[in-house]
Order: C-alpha cells, then sequence, then structure tokens
C-alpha cells in the first residue's frame, strides 16, 4: 500500500552525487524533502533540480535537507549536473541519487505503471524529525513543481508541530493562524490573549512563536 500521513519513512542506503548515503543519518535530527524526478537530461526535471539548487538557502533555514531521485545511474547524473548548472546557473549540491535498481522508487510508490511504466512520478515527501511522513504530493511528469510551495508548506508544518493552531488557505508565515478546536476558550486566552472568535468554531490569532 502507498506510504501515508503518520506512516515511517523508510530509510535506505543508496549512491548518490553526494557520495554513498545512509538516508536517516543524511536527514539527521531535521527536516526532510525527498523527491523524485521521472528521468535525466529532460526538460522540466533539468529546470526543477536548478530551481532547488537555488533555494537551498531557504531549506537550510528551516533545518531541512533536501534529496532528489532518478532512476538513471550515477554516471548519467554526474554528466547531468553539468547541463543543470549550464541552464539555471546553479549547481545541484544536495545529493541526487541513483536508483537503476528502482530500489527507492518502489519503496516510495514513486511508479505509478497507468501513468508510465518506465518512468517515476514527480512525487515530494516532507519527513520530520520523528522520521514520520508528514506531506505527500504527486504530480505528472508534464507539470514542473513549485518549490516555493513546499518550503511554504514547512512554514506550516513546523509551526503547527510546536503550537495547536492549523493554517488557513493562502497562508503564508506570518499570516494570522487558526487555533484548533482541540484548545477551550478558557486556554485559548491564556495562551493565545486577544484572539478572535470568527465563528465558534474558527478562531484566529496571530502566529506564535
Ligand atoms: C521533463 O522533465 O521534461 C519530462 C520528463 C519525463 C516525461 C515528460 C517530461
Amino acid at each position: 500500500m502507498a506510504l501515508q500521513l503518520g506512516d515511517d519513512a523508510p530509510n535506505f542506503t543508496a549512491e548518490t552525487t553526494a557520495g554513498p548515503i545512509d538516508f536517516h543519518a543524511y536527514l539527521g535530527d531535521g527536516w526532510g524533502v525527498l523527491f523524485s524526478h521521472p528521468a535525466d537530461f529532460t526538460p522540466v526535471c533539468t529546470t526543477e533540480l536548478g530551481t532547488v539548487a537555488k533555494l537551498i538557502p531557504e531549506f537550510d533555514k528551516r533545518n531541512t535537507k533536501v534529496i532528489a531521485v532518478s532512476v538513471d545511474p550515477i554516471d548519467s547524473h554526474t554528466r547531468w549536473l553539468d547541463d543543470i548548472e549550464d541552464v539555471t546557473g546553479a549547481r545541484p549540491e544536495y545529493p541526487l541519487i541513483a536508483d537503476p535498481d528502482r530500489n527507492v522508487a518502489m519503496t516510495y510508490g514513486m511508479l505509478h505503471p497507468n501513468a508510465s511504466a518506465t518512468a517515476t512520478v514527480r512525487s515530494v515527501f516532507v519527513i520530520g524529525p520523528d522520521k514520520k511522513v508528514k506531506l505527500t504530493l504527486t504530480y505528472p511528469a508534464s507539470t514542473g513543481r513549485d518549490f516555493n510551495e513546499i518550503l511554504r508548506v514547512l512554514d506550516s508544518l513546523q509551526l503547527t508541530a510546536k503550537f495547536q493552531v492549523a493554517t488557513p488557505a493562502d497562508w503564508r508565515a506570518g499570516d494570522d493562524v487558526i487555533i484548533t478546536t482541540a484548545v477551550s476558550n478558557e486556554d485559548a486566552a491564556a495562551r493565545f490573549p486577544g484572539y478572535t472568535t470568527v465563528k465558534p468554531y474558527l478562531r484566529t490569532t496571530s502566529q506564535p512563536g
């Protein structure tokens, strides 16, 4: 069955462009983003990997390691990095996993046979410090991902892991948040003084922390 939210993120060892890794050891105590690519030397993937390389300072701010996977072999990956740098001006220094035996792709359910018999879809897994799956996204090969959305989700996941709040539609870091229904009005008054009641079930407050 496909990996679901709250499941353990399976560990694996793999060859990558940054050398051999043990996935959980690579993530350490922080957050992680594992994302798959259909194939090397393909246009959308080239733009995606360069975009992520440019966003590494933003992932660092969020104590988040990124790691990409494609089923092509390591020598292909290494040659592709030159092209990515050439096209986007940014060379991925984060690891790109070579997965020719499809071990990672199968473990994480990145092969969707009705979409493609051989190439992975564009999957994203956000993994928490407890090594549990916190978010999954699946895009078709034809649609490049918005990695600023992944950063936005990380902001929400990290905030809501710390405080009993949820984030509304289109929320951005710094916007008001929703106090979860698990918090009584009495507790809300103590923890989020001056909170606003829009409806009895919808109470908002400024972003804590
Ligand atoms: C791409 O990255 O452009 C791509 C890869 C596989 C199928 C379609 C597009």
